[in-house]
């Protein structure tokens, strides 16, 4: 089968060809970034805007990659949640005119559980279902995930954030410290030079045995830090606070992973998805993390899987058709801003039977 993946759900347009077994024939992104970046954050009259300007570029540069004409296309899926409502709807819409036009499925995917896919988009990746059961942490800039997965479309939320996402944070940090939009790559950059050790910052843990995150009260005691401070705020300090922010928030990740493995000694895989994954210096804690545990870790080969893309909307798309053969004749699904893993499939049984 030959899916369209298309997602809108933010601040990313973009479009991808998927086949079956799960190989990606194209994956077109247009980053919205720099139309944000003088705000400080996204817009979302902006991203709406830009979403209905750029998608029909996407679409073609897509299907033109994947080297396919229009009517080799066997299923339209496209993100209908979560995410910003006037930003899915430009996606959504998109999709169903095109469904209805070539008279193929169009399958509504969560944004959440998409993010699982972004592990298996590379041709040496292991098949999803011969690495379950697995847990999995999806970062990303509004959520902050702990999944337990034990087949594919089968989850078990463990914990979540009880105030900002992990990635809200470092974006957060960024723009206090002056450093500009998106903040995940910038305090990155920063937090290379900067000594992780240098500046205590709270590792908020919750009570124990908690799966659940909180990030406020780190953000704010970055804030307390340079309100406080009364010597300059330069590169140095700025790296030393990039650095120890990066080694607080790896401190979280690797406290719950560890509750999570200890909890569930049958789990031996665990999955870090979502934008924050694109994070080198995460990336090398949980790695870490595993291998002292014996478990396999699994993150995107490709940044450009970790972030927003299509590709993974298009995968998610094929396991779904599978478990849910008469999910592939909706044509009416409704944008969900607010939306739980694991929900989507109650949407979608609402919407087979209507
Ligand atoms: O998954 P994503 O692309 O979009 C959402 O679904 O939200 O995640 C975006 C988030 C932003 O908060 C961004 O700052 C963060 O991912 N991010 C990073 C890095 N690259 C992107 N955070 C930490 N380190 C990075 N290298
Ligand atoms: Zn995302």
């Amino acid at each position: 089968m030959n899916v369209l993946g298309i997602e809108t759900s933010c601040d990313e347009t973009a479009a991808a060809v998927v086949v079956d077994d799960g190989t990606v024939l194209s994956s077109a992104v247009f980053s919205q970034v720099a139309l944000h970046r003088p705000h400080g954050g996204v817009v979302p009259e902006i991203a709406s805007r830009q979403h209905v300007e750029q998608l029909p570029r996407m679409l073609d540069e897509a299907l033109v990659q994947s080297g396919l004409q229009w009517p080799r296309l066997q299923a339209v899926a496209v993100t209908y949640g979560p995410g910003l409502a006037s930003s899915l709807l430009v996606g959504l819409s998109a999709a169903k005119a095109l469904a209805l036009r070539l008279n193929i499925p169009l399958i509504g995917i969560n944004h959440l559980e998409a993010h699982l896919y972004s592990v298996f988009l590379t041709r040496d990746a292991p098949r999803y279902e011969s690495v379950c059961p697995l847990v999995a942490l999806i970062v990303s800039g509004g959520h902050t995930c702990l999944v337990r997965v034990d087949a594919p479309g089968q989850y078990r939320r463990l914990g979540q954030t009880i105030d900002d996402a992990a990635g809200e944070a470092f974006d957060k940090v960024a723009k206090m410290l002056g450093l500009g939009y998106p903040g995940g790559p910038l305090v990155s950059k920063y937090g290379e030079k900067g000594d992780r050790r240098s500046i205590e910052l709270p590792k908020i843990y919750l009570k124990k045995d908690s799966l659940d995150f909180s990030f406020s009260g780190l953000k704010a005691s970055v804030y307390r830090l340079l309100e406080t401070r009364s010597e300059e705020v330069d590169e140095a300090f700025i790296s030393n606070v990039c650095a120890s922010f990066e080694y607080t928030v790896g401190k979280i990740f690797e406290k719950k992973v560890e509750r999570v493995l200890d909890r569930f000694p049958e789990i031996k895989q665990v999955h870090f998805t979502g934008g924050v994954s694109a994070n080198t210096y995460l990336k090398g804690v949980l790695t870490t993390l595993c291998s002292k545990n014996n478990c396999e870790f699994l993150t995107p080969k490709n940044i450009e899987y970790s972030t927003d893309n299509a590709a993974m909307i298009g995968a998610a798309a094929f396991q779904l058709v599978k478990n849910n053969p008469k999910i592939a004749k909706i044509q009416h699904i409704d944008a969900q801003s607010r939306l739980n893993l694991g929900e989507f499939l109650d949407h979608h049984r609402e919407a087979v039977k209507n």
